[in-house]
């Protein structure tokens, strides 16, 4: 009986903790890797608008925490996948944040994320990831759903 109780309970505390930041007004995110502990934690995922419309393209906020310095050789990756990779676009860390980022608040804005042929209207898997010059393992890696819309037609 108690067991029976404690389950759900235990369930909705994980889903609670990997998609905490819905709680605070962003978008539902996860870690690529949830088991792993990232340098760089974020805290929310914004898209503006959300869902995207066609017609307006849209922007990306991601705010977060960084516990070490982020160095400026740094590479920040943008990939959409549907679930199969579409694109990816790489910038250097310092075309999106004044560099080096020193350990502390860290927030990173991506505007006017797709190109025309992107904007149809179902939406993509996003990933962003950060990760330093000559290191495989990202320093942060963040994965979340953007969901695109066709304008409502108006009522004539
Ligand atoms: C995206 O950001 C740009 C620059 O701040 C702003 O002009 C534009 O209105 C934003 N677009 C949306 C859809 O929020």
């Amino acid at each position: 009986m108690a067991i029976s109780h404690a389950q759900p309970l235990l369930l909705s505390l994980l889903v609670s903790l990997f998609f905490l930041p819905s709680a605070l007004g962003g978008t539902d995110f996860h870690n690529c890797n949830p088991l792993r502990s990232y340098p760089v934690k974020v805290k929310i995922v914004e898209i503006s608008p959300d869902p995207v419309k066609v017609s307006t393209n849209g922007n990306i906020t991601i705010t977060g925490s960084t516990s070490v310095d982020i160095p400026d050789g740094a590479t920040i990756n943008l990939d959409l996948r549907f679930p199969e990779p579409i694109s990816k676009r790489s910038y250097s860390l310092c075309d999106i944040v004044a560099c080096p980022v020193a350990a502390g608040p860290i927030v990173l804005n991506f505007y006017n994320v797709f190109t025309q042929q992107e904007l149809t209207p179902w939406g993509y898997f996003v990933l962003i990831t950060i990760t330093e010059e000559h290191q495989e393992d990202p320093m942060m890696c963040v994965s979340f759903r953007c969901r695109i819309t066709r304008e409502q037609t108006s009522l004539l």
